[in-house]
């Protein structure tokens, strides 16, 4: 653990146009610096360095941050390795920083875990390559399934040798302890003798797992011989560095082609991600050992939200996963599926097939996900009138996890002509799922709708198709209310106090409240954690220092105040010298945070407005009458408050 103060000290040290010009060529341009994009091959210069705020922003990849960012980034170091590296080369010596025993105790097990797996990777590893066992043991089976050395190498898979001890005794002997190898699952004590360890992974070949900066943290083992009491596959125990249900095996080297692609295939094990990234297909993940789970589906919706999920031939298989699809639904994901002829599964295939024809065979057989299902189901069903029913109640239920309405009525139109049932069957039966869960919705209305509501004035419902581009993503404007309180957080405004008397306000507090009061904190989730660090500062009544935010640890929210410093559109504005505010650029400052607001909260409300239409249009009108009736109230509700929006708001005084 690096204390803090000795982060800050590591940070003066660094020269953001020095380290990054060990790496690239940088010429002066102007007041920043400009280089190659080491992120990308291209030709014309669009990386660019700044001196004055010791950022960095590619314009062809979209990648910035900050120095310790940089180095994580071109590295794959992690925050702590990165930081290490650069207080290396600035001679800023680390001492271990004070912990309460707790801490201590936990980030001391973190580390040793770390170099035990570590070890344990580079002893399989060698033990594969380098004895006379392990080449004719672990090194002929990986030949035998067609694993080239390359691929060896890449994956780092070993094996660790058939003998009780060995593992156990050569670690020891070099000084690691007992109790972390216990922990990694590396060995285990004897059922027959206390204190009595044999190696856990004994005769088996290994697959480590890897986190996300490429250290291992957990191995699965393959036994090679026929036992029937033995598991195929053994994998590692939780630990605090191995969460199972947060992994997914082989991202660390599929993330980049994941990317590129923008979109992920998702696979069972360890052999399938192997088989296809030696095939030439990368952007492949798998959820090994564990039925997927919302934390890796959110791992993958980092880099991409399109999933394509692969299955071998054995429909019970596919039936098992249809829950893990959903999962993926409800998380507004776009997700197809491609299964493989009977007895075969991705590995098999590939290897079966050269890169073309399992490229072809890929997009020739990739399923939108509810068809699928659909299809799969009408098979079993087959005549069977009560499965038939059970059948549109399953499909529809995948259809009503999907958030967009639009995807949602699409699917609702293509299933009605595969299973031959009436559009309006299958929206009702959309509602009746849908209804439940808008009611737990509902009450969590906002707090504003209920104010409106007690006014109670009645007034004629007039309803207007609200276009979509009044209600889509809200992100610009979220940003867009972020860059204003992070430039001018100190600034002061006027405002009319609600006794009328004028009122000299702070930037940020003032926009918090607003956001806070009508409870529209941002709906996207990297805005939303920036938005939440500014309200700590607000509340704590501390100072907000961009620094904090660009070199924030978490990665997402230093990418996202650095984007919103150097974002192409205001770049001479930023990049060049700060202004201080004038006097008309008081006034500009008012002009601004008001219509950041308005445009942003306006945005939100044509979003409720058009929510609230979408479910008048699946609503069967003769016999929900009192829903229809809720819905027009709440029609009539947001229309004034878009109008009262809409107003000048008054409370900012424009001159
Ligand atoms: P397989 O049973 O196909 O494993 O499971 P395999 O090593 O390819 O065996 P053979 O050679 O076909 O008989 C496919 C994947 O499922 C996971 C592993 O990741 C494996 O790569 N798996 C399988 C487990 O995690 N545990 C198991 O017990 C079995
Ligand atoms: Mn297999």
């Amino acid at each position: 653990m690096i204390p803090k103060s000795k982060i800050d000290e590591i940070l003066e040290a660094a020269r953001i146009e020095e380290v990054i010009g060990e790496f690239i060529t940088l010429k002066k341009s102007g007041r920043s610096f400009k280089g190659l994009s080491p992120f990308s091959n291209e030709r014309t210069p669009s990386f660019m360095v700044s001196p004055d705020k010791q950022i960095y922003k590619d314009f062809s990849s979209g990648k910035g941050g900050n120095v310790v960012s940089f180095i994580m980034e071109l590295e794959h170091f992690s925050y702590p390795e990165a930081l290490k590296w650069l207080a290396n080369k600035y001679q800023v010596e680390i001492e271990e920083v004070e912990l309460s025993s707790e801490q201590k105790e936990a980030e001391s097990e973190r580390e040793s875990l770390y170099i035990v797996t570590r070890f344990a990777e580079e002893f399989f590893q060698n033990q594969l390559t380098e004895t006379d066992e392990g080449k004719s043991i672990g090194l002929s089976y990986f030949k035998e399934r067609g694993f080239t050395q390359e691929t060896i190498k890449k994956f780092r898979v070993g094996y660790s040798p058939d003998s009780w001890n060995e593992f156990y005794d050569t670690a020891i002997k070099q000084g690691y302890k007992k109790e972390f190898l216990i922990k990694a699952g590396l060995i285990k004590e004897s059922s027959k003798a206390e204190d009595q360890y044999y190696d856990g992974y004994k005769g088996r070949v290994i697959f480590p797992i890897h986190n996300l900066s490429g250290r291992p943290i957990g191995f699965g083992g393959r036994i090679l011989v026929e036992d029937k009491k033995a598991p195929k596959y053994l994998n590692s125990p939780q630990s605090i560095i191995y969460d199972k249900s947060a992994v997914l095996y082989g991202l660390y080297f599929a993330k980049g082609e994941i990317i590129k692609k923008d979109f992920c295939y998702l696979v069972e094990g360890y052999t399938d991600v192997i088989s296809f990234s030696q095939k030439g297909i990368e952007n492949v993940v798998a959820s090994s050992g564990t039925a997927l789970t919302v934390a890796q589906i959110r791992l993958i919706k980092r880099y991409t939200s399109n999933i394509t999920v692969l299955y071998d031939g054995d429909a019970a298989g596919i039936r098992a996963s249809f829950r893990g699809i959903d999962m993926i639904l409800e998380e507004g994901m776009n997700v197809k599926m491609v299964s493989f002829p009977e007895g075969e599964d991705p590995d098999s295939f590939s290897r079966k097939n050269d890169l073309e024809e399992l490229e072809a065979y890929l997009s020739k057989n990739a399923f939108d996900f509810i068809v699928s299902k659909a299809r799969i189901l009408l098979g079993e069903a087959g005549n069977d009138p009560i499965k038939k029913a059970s059948l549109v109640k399953e499909i529809v239920s995948s259809i009503a996890l999907i958030p967009e309405a639009i995807s949602r009525s699409v699917y609702i139109k293509e299933c009605s002509s595969l299973l031959d049932i009436e559009e309006k069957v299958l929206i009702n039966e959309l509602n009746k799922i849908r209804r439940i869960r808008l009611n737990q919705q509902e009450r969590n209305k906002s707090r504003l709708i209920d104010e409106e509501r007690n006014e109670g004035e009645e007034s004629a419902v007039e309803f207007k198709e609200i276009p979509e581009k009044l209600y889509d993503d809200v992100s610009v404007q979220e940003r867009d209310i972020l860059r204003i309180i992070l430039s001018y957080a100190d600034k002061t405004i006027r405002i009319l106090a609600d006794d009328g008397n004028e009122l000299e306000v702070e930037v940020a507090p003032f926009m918090v409240h607003e956001l806070i009061r009508d409870e529209m904190l941002f709906e996207d989730e990297t805005c939303l954690k920036v938005l939440n660090l500014i309200i700590e500062y607000v509340d704590g009544e501390n100072p907000i220092l961009m620094g904090d935010f660009i070199n924030n640890e978490d990665n997402e929210i230093s990418k996202l105040a650095v984007d919103l410093l150097s974002s192409k559109y205001d770049l001479h504005e930023w990049w060049g010298e700060r202004k201080i505010l004038v006097e008309g650029e008081e006034l500009k400052l008012k002009r601004a945070v008001e219509g950041s607001l308005y445009s942003y909260k306006s945005k939100r409300i044509s979003k409720m407005i058009h929510e609230n239409q979408e479910k008048l249009k699946e609503i069967d009108a003769e016999e929900k009458e009192e829903e229809v009736f809720e819905i027009l109230r709440t029609q009539q509700m947001l229309d004034k408050i878009k109008a009262s929006l809409s107003k000048p708001s008054g409370r900012i005084i424009l001159s």
